[in-house]
């Protein structure tokens, strides 16, 4: 870990979530928990100090690991993780004054949970009685994430490995779904074989809440309710995907429900894919975020002009941003642990460019909700993960079929 020797850096694990005293939802570490430790029992901390990192963790309990599981213990938990020391998180706070001693700085973010909090900058407080003369005597306190977020931003290989699997798997479940999707199933019974699929091929869950969206139903750009039945006729929007160890992938498919697109439907499908492929030719190091986003615009504006929805010119069109009534979100995000990663867009007013090892999401849309004519109703994204490489990118879901032809050709009647 290369994280500033002369500060305290503390980090609190999620706990558990456990509703109407007795009923667990599964565990989710804290991302930037995970990223530091891959520790992912809840009720833990990460103090780095020194140079020496201290993880503190649930003691074995015998009664409470009958209901909810065996614990690694302080012992083991030390051969298992890359942690110089393991201590039980009873002696948090004991230990926490010693290991604030001489700090310079103490990275701590104030989270939701106020006692916590409370007892953390007491601990700083009095931490701040032993800075040294010529000092201000207040330890300053800072918030690592953004800290954390640089060393996330950038993948290493065995990162890259889980992440590959999840977006190979991820796309062949989104192929599976081209072969079994039938006008007549609800959209939960589409999101079943996709689950069912990524489930039998190695994905350990999912990466975020699907999205199963027919017909209108994709104009509604968050729609999670996937409760009705898919029409003949209609387009289905899926935004849904599965992960690996914790990193997911991120991807959108739009394909009719009956076996051809309608001809108003491809125009809109192929401006779309268009748009896509034309940002992914672009993806490389040095280039922004902005600049791709704006460059989307660019694109899907020219688009609208062409399909008759925009009148007047393109530089017009864009001044005003007309195209954010049917383009209304960013171009993509950075991609991992989370769905929506850790990552820094821009500091200090500059843009930051992108790396080789860092993974975008690539996700032009057009939405036609209120939109009179024969384009009302449709919703279109599609959605690729791509990796920026030394000499330019690498598209991570290229498993997918995103040729209209093509998709035709794979779909059942
Ligand atoms: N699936 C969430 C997103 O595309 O941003
Ligand atoms: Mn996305
Ligand atoms: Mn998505």
């Amino acid at each position: 870990m290369s994280l500033d020797s002369e500060a305290t850096f503390i980090f609190f694990g999620a706990n558990e979530v456990v509703r109407n005293d007795d009923s667990h939802y599964p565990f989710r570490q804290e991302s930037n928990f995970y990223y530091l430790t891959e520790f992912d029992e809840p009720g833990a901390a990460l103090v780095l100090s020194r140079g020496e990192s201290t993880l503190f963790l649930l003691d074995h309990d015998p009664e409470m690991e009958t209901w909810t599981g065996e614990r690694y213990g302080i012992e083991r938990a030390k051969m298992v993780f890359n942690v110089d020391q393991t201590e039980s998180i009873k002696k948090f706070y004991m230990k926490l004054d010693e290991l604030l001693r001489g700090a310079k700085r103490v990275y701590f973010r104030l989270d939701g949970n106020v006692s916590q909090n409370m007892r953390v900058m007491e601990a700083i407080q009095r931490g701040s009685r032993h800075v040294g003369k010529g000092s201000h005597g207040a330890l300053p306190v800072q918030d690592p994430s953004a800290l954390v977020a640089r060393m996330r931003m950038v993948k290493d290989d065995s990162e890259l490995a889980l992440m590959r699997k999840a977006c190979s798997i991820t796309a062949r479940a989104h192929l599976h779904l081209l072969k079994t999707v039938r006008a007549g199933m609800t959209e939960f019974e589409a999101c079943a074989e996709f689950q069912h699929f990524l489930y039998k091929n190695g994905c350990t869950d999912m990466g975020y809440n699907p999205i199963f969206a027919g017909g209108n139903n994709a104009t509604t750009l968050h729609y999670v309710r996937n409760n009705k039945v898919l029409k003949a006729g209609e387009l289905l929007l899926v935004d849904a995907a599965g992960e690996v160890d914790w990193y997911t992938a991120d991807i959108t498919q739009t394909f009719p429900v009956s076996k051809r697109f309608s001809p108003d439907q491809r125009k809109v499908y192929e401006k779309v894919l268009g748009v896509n492929r034309a940002i992914t030719s672009m993806i490389k190091p040095g280039i922004t975020y902005r600049e791709l986003h704006h460059r989307s615009c660019e694109l899907i504006t020219d688009a609208l002009l062409s399909l008759g929805v925009l009148t007047g010119s393109l530089n017009e069109n864009i001044e005003q941003k007309t195209y954010r009534k049917y383009y209304m979100h960013g171009l993509g995000h950075f991609l991992g642990l989370d769905v929506h990663d850790a990552g820094i867009y821009d500091h200090r007013g500059s843009d930051v460019p992108l790396e080789a090892g860092m993974v975008m999401t690539n996700e032009p849309g057009l939405y036609f909700r209120d939109l009179k004519g024969p384009f009302g109703g449709i919703g279109v994204r599609i959605e690729d993960d791509i990796l920026i490489t030394a000499n330019g990118s690498e598209v991570l879901t290229k498993e997918l079929v995103r040729d209209a032809d093509q998709i035709e050709t794979l779909r059942v009647e």
